[in-house]
């Protein structure tokens, strides 16, 4: 079975060939990242005039790559949401007109379902059900249990902003470069060689008895002590946000980071395994399977081995290449083979509100 696959939902353009659910024939990504370094994030409007311009050369690249024609393909499938909707909307449209023109079938992806399916991309062995499966991105954190293919059960999430978010967010504050989440685990990654005591900032909800996060406090945190810092030796008064800038320009502010950064990640990771392996021991899964941006993370891979050992939890945990984690349209083809229906065209909409607790069944 060969299917195209097309993402769109947010500042990637990606298309890709993957036979049978996991062989990559081609993958395609252009990106809009250049354009939002300039203003710290992504402007939605922006990233959907970019994917209009990319979205047919992307697809055309795809078939190229693979070495086919649109007549040697099966199956069409695009994300549906969640998104941002102008990106969302550039592929729904396309793909739909492409199953029409070309008369295929056309597969609706949930884009956080593609995220797990991640996991079964050029994968090297089997991935044993039940599953759980941490879905940690830019936008959501969701724990879900997965009893087979297409089988979810949703245990848990963040309560406030996402962990990708709490990243980028503080990133910010530290001065670091969109996206921030890359920048401020490579700048933590070293303070940590020489500094493995990272116990600075409060870990949130650690001991409550359910599977949830919660990510803003620890935003707060960063944000009064990097205040604090600045304000040594100087007046306090109120900040507003073109002020964060200078912020963290300042001399003891900038000395700080690479600490803050490394306690910050350190916080992050720490709640994220605890909880996930609090799980782990209850419904003893056969795999762990983590997904999304910040499953590219090699703080969170590290902690979550260390302590598996640690506990001599019998599974297989598995994390998908970091270009797979971030996101990618191979993974929306996997989803679409293993666990996707085709519809009729005029059945598909772009929902930029959709969840992985949508797909639960
Ligand atoms: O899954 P993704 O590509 O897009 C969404 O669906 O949101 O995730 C992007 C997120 C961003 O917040 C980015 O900063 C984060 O993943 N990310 C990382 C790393 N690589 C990407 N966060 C921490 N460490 C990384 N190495
Ligand atoms: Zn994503």
């Amino acid at each position: 079975m060969l299917i195209l696959g097309i993402e769109t939902s947010c500042d990637e353009t990606a298309a890709t060939v993957v036979k049978d659910g996991t062989h990559i024939l081609a993958n395609v990504t252009a990106t809009s990242a250049g354009l939002h370094e300039v203003t710290g994030g992504v402007i939605p409007e922006e990233a959907a005039r970019k994917q209009l311009e990319s979205i047919l050369p992307v697809i055309d690249l795809a078939l190229t790559d693979a070495g086919l024609a649109h007549t040697d393909i099966d199956q069409l499938a695009v994300t549906c949401g969640p998104g941002l909707i102008g990106s969302l909307l550039v592929g729904v449209e396309t793909a739909k007109t492409l199953a029409l023109a070309w008369a295929k079938p056309l597969v609706p992806v949930n884009h956080l379902v593609g995220h797990v399916y991640a996991n079964w991309v050029e994968a090297k062995s089997t991935i044993a059900f039940p599953a759980l499966v941490l879905v940690v991105s830019g936008g959501h954190t969701d724990l879900v249990l997965m009893r087979a293919h297409g089988k979810f059960a949703w245990l848990g999430g963040t309560r406030d902003d996402a962990a990708g978010e709490a990243f980028d967010k503080t990133a910010r504050l530290l001065g670091l470069p969109y996206p921030g989440g890359p920048k401020l685990a490579q700048v933590a990654d070293s303070y940590r060689k020489t500094h493995p005591d990272l116990t600075l900032f409060p870990r949130p909800m650690l001991t409550t008895p359910d599977y949830d996060w919660s990510f803003s406090g620890l935003k707060t945190a960063a944000l009064n002590y990097v205040k604090d810092l600045y304000f040594t030796g100087r007046a306090r008064h109120p900040l507003s946000l073109a002020d964060y800038e200078q912020v963290a320009k300042d001399a003891k502010v900038k000395r700080a980071v690479p600490q803050l950064a490394a306690e910050i990640q350190e916080a992050i990771c720490d709640v994220l395994v605890t909880k996930t392996l609090r799980a782990a021991a209850e419904y003893k899964p056969k795999s762990l399977l983590l997904s999304g941006g910040v499953a590219a993370n090699a703080r969170l891979k590290e902690l979550f081995q260390a302590k598996l050992s640690a506990q001599r939890l019998p599974l297989a945990f598995q994390v998908p290449q970091p270009k797979y984690c971030t996101d990618n349209a191979a993974m929306i083809a996997a989803a679409a083979h293993f666990a996707g229906k085709p519809m009729p065209w005029e059945k598909i909409a772009a929902d930029p509100s959709l969840t992985i607790a949508d797909a639960a069944t």
